[in-house]
């Protein structure tokens, strides 16, 4: 029996030869070939199981985590590590293996984490590890610091509801204990970190998802803030292309489950490479590989998030950022005001949230427009132009509107052939410098027959129409804008699905954690 999450890359030649020697297939699965090829090298040269897991994984090509069973001794597990995420449970009496400790958390606190290459054999009592070479090895025995507080979705209808009203709290927890003195300290980065950040030339971000569009806002706030240059990309590009390096680069890793495949690749990636001043991850999730294989790490503290669409890890990945930045800016010499001010908005942050969510209701009544809607457009302009990502990347995953967003400097280049009244146009509008700019871009909407739906702060001096609706919002500190307009954005999409009757935490197609490429 076999349980295989990943993809084993050589299937094809590798059922082709097994056809020859005789053995049927009665699936498409690239997951058959494990149980045939056990069978084949157990039937040629026997072995304990485990001797036979060994030939098997020398075999298969590909990111994969692998448990075998053989039928004749149920009392045995035997698993492999290849590229995906493998933990093992230890209970009384009883040992668990899972890709995440998450979903063994109900049962036991007590992990061993195996490493890449490693095959484990487990009984009921025992559990033995060898390593890439064949060596026994021992692995220690880890008590999760993961709080499971997940089992439960108290009175929301949705894990994602919930989470998004967990926000100010998560932001709370976020900032416990990272200020002193009307300074942010991140002390948690060790002894040595202040120097080295005191370095940083250059950051360098990698991410996918969600997690991008919260490294996309911090390019803004490191290059206008901490004056350090910043790029940003998405994990599966940069993976696969031949970067040059920037002196004195700082490697940031952004990542709510901490076993992206494709980040983690990135991150072995740029190891191998000569050049980084250090890697950086900041994860949500204490013990994943990320957090493990990183030199320094924040953690997020959203606490488990387990909607498939990300929100409170979102928002607590952006004010990491954004104290991240003041500390590197801090070291760096920035103008003691910006700290300050960084400080102040930080620390208001959970209640303007709580302000936010209090409007609830009428986005709920708004998005009833949308429910008969095939597209939608959003639209924002710096810091909040990877915001209108993010809210077209919340609808498009649980609602299955088709959603874009673009920087609204961009319409006239292209997407303003395509407005007209069955085309929604939402709109992120700050009270900011840019705050003419985005007027005008609305104006160029409105001219062309397009349904605007505004969300701006009270006094932005908007009026409505019929065709222009604005969500009044309340004052916000312009530095955390991008966090607080978030939360609308999530709001919009999730009522948007809840008429549109879709499966809101486990939408169709998608994972909360990819762990393989
Ligand atoms: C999947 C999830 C997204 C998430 C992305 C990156 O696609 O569905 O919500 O943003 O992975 O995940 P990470 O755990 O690396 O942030």
């Amino acid at each position: 029996m076999v349980v295989h999450n990943g993809i084993i890359e050589n299937h094809e030649p590798l059922c082709e030869q097994l056809r020859e020697r005789g053995y049927t297939f009665v699936t498409q699965t690239d997951t058959e070939v494990i149980a045939h090829l056990a069978h084949w090298e157990q039937r040629q040269q026997g072995g304990a199981l485990f001797e036979v897991m060994q030939r098997v994984v020398g075999a298969l090509r590909g990111a994969y985590g692998t448990v075998i069973m053989d039928i004749r001794d149920p009392s045995m597990l035997v698993a492999a590590r290849s590229g995906s995420p493998l933990v093992i449970g230890r209970g009384i009496g009883e040992n668990f293996l899972a890709s995440d400790q998450l979903a063994l958390l109900p049962v036991t606190r007590r992990f061993m984490f195996l490493e890449e290459g490693e095959i484990a054999e487990i009984t009921r009592r025992t559990v033995r590890v060898w390593d890439q070479a064949g060596e026994s090895v021992e692995r220690p025995e880890i008590e999760s610091q993961v709080k499971y507080d997940a089992g439960d979705k108290g009175l929301y209808r949705h894990y994602m509801q919930k989470e998004i009203f967990e926000q100010p709290q998560a932001i709370k927890n976020t900032l416990e204990g990272r200020f002193s003195h009307g300074e942010i300290t991140l002390s948690e980065l060790g002894d040595g970190a202040d120097a080295l950040l005191r370095q940083v030339q250059h950051v360098q971000i990698i991410a996918c998802g969600t997690s991008y569009h919260s490294a996309m806002v911090s390019r803004y706030w490191f290059e206008a803030m901490a004056g350090v240059p910043c790029d940003v990309e998405i994990a599966s590009e940069f993976r696969y292309r031949k970067p040059a390096m920037r002196p004195g680069s700082l490697l940031i890793t952004l990542s709510q489950s901490g076993e992206t495949a494709d980040t983690l690749a990135a991150l072995r990636l740029t190891k191998k490479a000569l050049g980084y001043l250090g890697s950086l991850a900041i994860c949500n999730v204490a013990g994943s590989s990320l957090v493990r294989e990183s030199d320094m790490v924040l953690m997020t503290r959203a606490g488990t998030e387990i909607g498939v669409a990300s929100t409170k890890a979102f928002t607590t990945q952006l004010t990491v950022l954004l104290m991240l930045v003041a500390r590197i800016g801090h070291l760096r010499g920035m103008d003691q005001e910006i700290e300050e001010d960084i400080v102040h908005a930080l620390q208001t942050l959970p209640s303007r949230i709580e302000q936010m969510l209090s409007l609830d209701k009428p986005i709920e009544t708004l998005a009833e427009g949308f429910s008969d809607k095939h597209h939608a457009l959003f639209l924002g302009r710096g810091d909040l132009y990877p915001i209108a990502m993010e809210g077209a990347l919340k609808l498009k995953e649980i609602s299955y509107i088709h959603a874009e967003a673009y920087a609204a400097g961009e319409l006239k280049h292209g997407p303003l052939a395509l407005i007209d009244a069955d085309m929604p146009v939402i709109v992120i509008a700050p009270n900011n410098e840019l705050l003419e700019k985005l007027k005008s871009n609305i104006e160029e909407v409105r001219a062309r027959g397009g349904l605007l739906y505004v969300f701006a702060e009270q006094d932005a001096g908007f009026t409505a129409s019929e065709n222009m609706k604005i969500i009044p919002l309340p004052r916000v500190e312009q530095i955390v804008a991008p966090i607080f307009y978030t939360v609308p954005m999530q709001l919009l999409a999730y009522h948007i699905s809840l008429i549109k009757g879709t499966d809101v935490d486990q939408p169709r197609n998608l994972a909360k954690s990819v762990t393989v490429e």
